[in-house]
């Protein structure tokens, strides 16, 4: 039993480590959402199934007895799947047992490379606007932020305006492709850009490709791993939640050569040490058939096409999105209030939830958009068209 006194809060002193930082913008608008009962295209997840023949592998290793500790660097038999979708899709031959490491997600891929990295006033890097998890990863070890801004209105990269920036402090860059929030993608030329700006510098790079399968139009998605000059300082970092519509088992995966391999498990095992025995087990099986991944651009593209076709006659205005299951649109047509206001009248009066882009910059910058994530079965689509034609 609890004394009645029981103190519930802390009264020493505490100097927070992230002073200003508020609760992830996710989390806050999917609260609303649920409070409202509104229509949910806000937070990046599908509204449909896994797998049902994944779902069953993961079972099958689990009666098979795959419930103890995994190795530190992963299950060696999706090492060299992983290895071998790599070398296939970006002709880049990683070592599964020394370039390659499972992850709990995306999330602790990059907090725990973040953290072997970055000490004290080193400089990194970020886009803006910026996937909400890079900012405060670097403050919490101690790095100083430096932001650049994707240029409006494609959010494509000032390559000047990056170079300008780099300081004898830069430790780390970090780049999102297919991005979030925006659906942008960085081209070919961009990654020869940047690896003519890093050339005889020691700087590396982190590569958030959690929607690397997600890609649109014909386009390629060109991972570092794609650019041997790159590739060398970089870390990539992918999703099999994005991926194989499972955002919830939190599973993930790190490339990098051998040396910086080494320093992130340094960090990793005392994060993490391990992450989900059956399900590494299970996606191995899972990723040996190409079709699992390779029909992911088509699927999504169709979702895409059809939440457009459905808001053609909606005052919004589409920002073209190449990648990712995100779609953004300006609604400078309909009103001219900030972004979180916009979006929570827009769930009070209208049902339906979206996530205001001002969150992904430092200063709130003010851009009159909106990011809705398409990840939704059909009739979430057709609703969603409805609400926002009578916007
Ligand atoms: C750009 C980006 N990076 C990383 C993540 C985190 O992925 P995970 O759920 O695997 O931790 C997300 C998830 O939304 C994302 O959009």
């Amino acid at each position: 039993m609890l004394k009645k006194n029981y103190m519930k809060k802390f009264e020493g002193n505490f100097v927070s480590q992230l002073p200003g930082d508020a609760i992830s913008i996710f989390a806050v608008m999917s609260k609303i959402s649920a409070e409202h009962g509104a229509l949910n295209m806000s937070q990046g997840f599908p509204d449909f199934e896994v797998s049902p023949k994944l779902i069953d592998r993961i079972h099958y290793y689990m009666k098979q007895g795959h419930n103890q500790y995994a190795p530190m660097t992963g299950v060696q038999a999706l090492n060299k799947q992983i290895s071998n979708v790599v070398k296939e899709l970006h002709g880049a031959d990683y070592d599964p047992q020394k370039e390659i490491n499972i992850t709990s997600g995306a999330t602790q891929a990059i907090y725990t490379i973040i953290s072997a990295v970055i000490k004290d006033d080193d400089e990194a890097i970020i886009f803006e606007p910026a996937y909400d998890s890079y900012a405060p990863s670097i403050k919490l070890n101690g790095g100083i932020v430096k932001h650049a801004q994707l240029r409006m209105p494609d959010y494509s990269i000032d390559w000047e305006e990056f170079a300008r920036m780099i300081t004898h402090r830069t430790k780390l860059v970090i780049i999102n492709t297919p991005h979030n929030p925006t659906g942008s993608i960085i081209s070919a030329e961009d990654m020869q850009r940047l690896g003519e700006i890093l050339r005889g510098t020691d700087i590396l790079v982190l590569s958030d490709e959690v929607y690397e399968h997600l890609i649109y139009d014909d386009n390629i998605h060109q991972s570092v791993a794609k650019f041997p000059e790159l590739a060398q300082r970089s870390f990539v970092v992918g999703s099999f939640g994005k991926t194989f519509h499972a955002t919830g088992w939190k599973m993930g995966f790190v490339l990098a050569p051998e040396n910086l391999m080494a320093e992130f498990r340094k960090a990793h095992q005392w994060v993490v040490f391990t992450v989900n025995t059956p399900i590494q087990y299970a996606l191995a099986d899972y990723l040996s058939e190409p079709k699992n991944y390779l029909t992911l651009g088509s699927f999504y593209q169709k979702k895409r096409d059809y939440f457009l076709r459905k808001i053609k006659k909606s005052r919004f205005k589409i920002v073209p999105s190449s990648g990712t299951y995100f779609q953004v649109l300006d609604y400078s047509d309909i009103s001219d209030e900030g972004g979180m206001d916009f979006a929570v009248r827009m769930i009070k009066e209208f049902g339906m939830a979206s996530i205001p882009l001002s969150p992904f910059y430092q200063d709130k910058t003010e851009t009159h958009r909106l990011r809705f994530c398409f990840a939704k079965e059909k009739e979430t689509l057709d609703k969603a068209g409805e609400i926002l034609c009578q916007i």
